[in-house]
């Protein structure tokens, strides 16, 4: 089947772009004698984290939410960990079933609440493996760095818990646009994260994993002695928000696009494509990017602003471009994009190889 054949709107995963983007980090984050711990929550696709997987140099998989995790380790994944706290009493029950179904599930915590509640579900048979969630200075999750220790020492005192070791994702410097000052950052907060894992370590030799960092940062992550692996997640798809940052390392290439079809050109120099707020995530400042044969089309402009489910096209006047027409488009944020569909297809070139469901979507619990 030919790409153009497909219903539009619907996503695309070039073949090549992306296993380039695996290799292409995979060789990355070895070359410092890193591992990476890939996020899913980026594409949702239990297809996508096999892959990463079986690229080899990867420590597990990660998930944001207990649900996402439970849809992995039913799709036959069995290293995952969770980047969020699960609190709620009834999802720490549903953790402890998890728990007992693969053989490797880690989740983080930051709170004594939430310690004693997991330290109810683990067994000194079956233990759950916990590590310490520490705030970079961003105030999303995490303890603050000065009573990290303390909290690692706290789920080190129960023995149906396991301090496996210390999360710090400065997700806030993903997108600064200069590497130098991104880097900079980076580089202060993770070394204070590397000092409270080093802490932990020499007084509890079960803490072996120091994690956090992800595609924006990741240049300056692999510099931190102390970090065992990598969470990077957009490396693999790519977005127009990440594209335009200043990487500081490889790379990566655009390997998802949406195919959109003009459904109304009555203006000269504009048409209305079947992809608005609905089927592209809005991201201010970094819109959808048309992209033909594997060039940037600068020349083009897409605005969200005619609402849920049209979205409006400005192009020089000189194109031509009729109603019935498609267009391809790198998506302005991958992740909360592609959880607006139900499956992506797989290209090369013009032909469809294959179709992967996005079996996480709306997996938020
Ligand atoms: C905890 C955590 N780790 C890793 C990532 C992956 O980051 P990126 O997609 O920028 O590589 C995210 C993304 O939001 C995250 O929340």
């Amino acid at each position: 089947m030919n790409k153009r054949e497909l219903d539009t709107p619907a996503l695309l995963l070039d073949a090549d772009l992306f296993e380039r983007n695996l290799l292409l980090m995979g060789d990355f984050v070895s070359s410092y004698g890193k591992k990476l711990r890939p996020h899913a929550k980026t594409h949702k696709c239990p297809q996508i984290a096999k892959k990463q997987l079986e690229k080899g140099n990867c420590a597990g998989i990660c998930a944001a939410k207990l649900s996402e995790a439970e849809a992995l380790a039913a799709s036959g994944i069995n290293d995952i960990l969770i980047t969020s706290p699960v609190t709620a009493p009834m999802k720490i029950a549903r953790l402890g079933k998890l728990n007992k179904s693969i053989s490797s599930l880690k989740v983080v915590a930051d709170s004594p609440e939430q310690i004693r509640l997991l330290a109810r579900q683990g067994t000194a048979e079956n233990p759950l493996h916990v590590l310490v969630d520490v705030d970079p200075e961003m105030g999303r999750t995490g303890v603050p760095f000065g009573e990290a220790f303390s909290l690692g020492r706290f789920i080190a005192s129960f023995p149906s818990l396991i301090l496996d070791g210390v999360q710090c994702y400065a997700g806030h410097l993903q997108h600064i646009v200069s590497f130098a000052q991104r880097a900079g950052e980076c580089t202060r907060l993770m070394k204070k994260g590397a000092e409270v894992f080093h802490e932990l370590k020499k007084e509890f030799p079960s803490c072996r994993i120091y994690t956090g960092g992800g595609t924006g940062t990741s240049p300056a992550d692999v510099l931190i002695e102390e970090l065992t692996d990598i969470q990077a997640g957009s490396y693999c798809l790519m977005d127009s928000e990440y594209l335009a940052v200043e990487h500081g390392g490889p790379a990566f290439f655009p390997a998802l696009t949406l195919l959109s079809g003009v459904i109304s050109r009555h203006r000269k120099g504009e048409a209305t494509i079947d992809a608005g707020t609905k089927e592209i995530y809005v991201t201010p400042g970094a819109p959808p990017k048309v992209i033909r044969r594997g060039k940037i089309c600068e020349e083009y402009r897409y605005s969200w602003d005619f609402g849920d489910e049209h979205g409006h096209l400005f192009f020089p006047e000189n194109v031509v471009l009729r109603s019935g027409d498609t267009l391809e488009m790198i998506v302005s944020h991958c992740d909360p994009t592609v959880n607006l569909f139900d499956r992506l297809y797989v290209v090369k070139g013009e032909e469809v190889l294959d179709c992967w469901e996005i079996t996480l979507r709306g997996c938020c619990r």
